[in-house]
C-alpha cells in the first residue's frame, strides 16, 4: 500500500506538478486516519523536498528574508541617525520630557548633580520632588527653582541611612503622574577617600554604604516604576488617545 502510494505521489511529481493539491493527495488525506495521513506526509515530503522546484523557493525564501532582514537594519540605523542628528542641533524638545510625566523625583536633590538634575527638569516643564535630609537646604533648593522656573517643587525630608523611610516616601508620592526617577543619592565612605581598613566604625560606615548607595536605587525603583508601566500599557496609551480624541470634539 505505502509502495503504491509513493509510486503515485512520485510520478505525479515527476509530471511537473509538485505542488498541486493533487500531488499532497490533500483531497485523500483528509478521508485518512491520522496515523495514515502522517505515513503519507512523510513520503510526500521526501518526495518535494528532493524537487528542483523547492529547492529554487528555498532559495528564493532566503534571500527574500536577506533582503527584509537587512532593509529592517537600515531602518533601524536610519532612526537612530535622526535622533542623534536632531537632538545634537536641536537638543531634545521639551514635549518629550512632559510627555514622560509631570514630575521628575530627584533623591539627593538639594547640592551638586541632584541639584542640577532639578533646575534642567523644572526648566523643561517638570514638577520636582526633591527627597533628602537636611530640611533648610530642601526649603532654600525648593524655593530657588520655584521662583526661578515657575514649577512646583514637592521636598521630602528623610535619611536614606535609614531602612524605614520608605512607606513615607510613598506617601508622599502617592497620586503624582511621576515620569523621571534620578536615583542620584550617594556617600562615600569618609569625605575624604581613605583605605578600606582605615575607615572609621567600619560596621556602621558599611551598613550606611549599602543602605544609601544601594537599597534606596531598588526601593525607589520599585515604588515609583509600577506606574510608569502602567502607563505605557497599551491599554492606557489607548485610553489617552481616546480622551484626546473627546477633547477634541467638544
Ligand atoms: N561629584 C562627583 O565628582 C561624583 C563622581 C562620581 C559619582 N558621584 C555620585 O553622584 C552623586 C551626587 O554626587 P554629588 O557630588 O552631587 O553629591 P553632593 O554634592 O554631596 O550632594 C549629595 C546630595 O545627596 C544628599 N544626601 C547625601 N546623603 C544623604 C542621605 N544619607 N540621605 C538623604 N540625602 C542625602 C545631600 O543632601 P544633604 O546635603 O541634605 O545631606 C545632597 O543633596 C552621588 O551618588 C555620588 O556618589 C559624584
Amino acid at each position: 500500500m505505502a509502495g503504491r502510494e509513493s509510486m503515485q505521489v512520485g510520478v505525479r511529481a515527476q509530471d511537473g506538478f509538485p505542488f498541486s493539491a493533487e500531488c499532497f493527495g490533500l483531497h485523500e488525506m483528509l478521508q485518512l486516519s491520522p496515523r495514515q495521513s502522517h505515513h503519507r506526509l512523510l513520503l510526500l515530503f521526501k518526495v518535494v523536498s528532493d524537487t528542483e522546484a523547492m529547492e529554487t523557493l528555498l532559495e528564493d525564501a532566503f534571500v527574500l528574508f536577506g533582503i527584509f532582514t537587512i532593509f529592517i537594519f537600515f531602518l533601524k540605523v536610519a532612526k537612530c541617525l535622526r535622533y542623534f542628528v536632531l537632538t545634537k542641533w536641536f537638543g531634545v524638545p521639551n514635549s518629550f520630557f512632559s510627555s514622560l510625566g509631570e514630575w521628575a523625583v530627584i533623591t539627593g536633590g538639594t547640592d551638586g548633580i541632584g541639584k542640577a538634575y532639578a533646575f534642567e527638569f523644572a526648566k523643561r516643564g517638570l514638577n520636582i520632588v526633591l527627597i533628602s535630609r537636611t530640611k533648610e537646604k530642601l526649603i532654600k533648593v525648593a524655593d530657588e527653582i520655584e521662583q526661578a522656573t515657575g514649577r512646583k517643587v514637592k521636598a521630602v525630608q528623610v535619611n536614606f541611612t535609614k531602612r524605614d523611610i520608605y512607606e513615607h516616601i510613598e506617601e508622599n508620592l502617592k497620586g503624582l503622574e511621576i515620569g523621571v526617577l534620578v536615583n542620584n543619592v550617594g556617600m562615600l565612605q569618609t569625605p575624604n577617600p581613605c583605605r578600606f581598613l582605615e575607615m572609621t566604625d567600619i560596621d556602621e560606615t558599611i551598613d550606611d554604604m549599602i543602605a544609601v548607595n544601594m537599597v534606596s536605587v531598588a526601593k525607589m525603583t520599585q515604588l515609583v516604576l509600577p506606574k510608569m508601566k502602567q502607563r505605557s500599557s497599551p491599554q492606557s496609551e489607548k485610553a489617552k488617545a481616546n480622551s484626546a480624541n473627546k477633547q477634541l470634539h467638544l
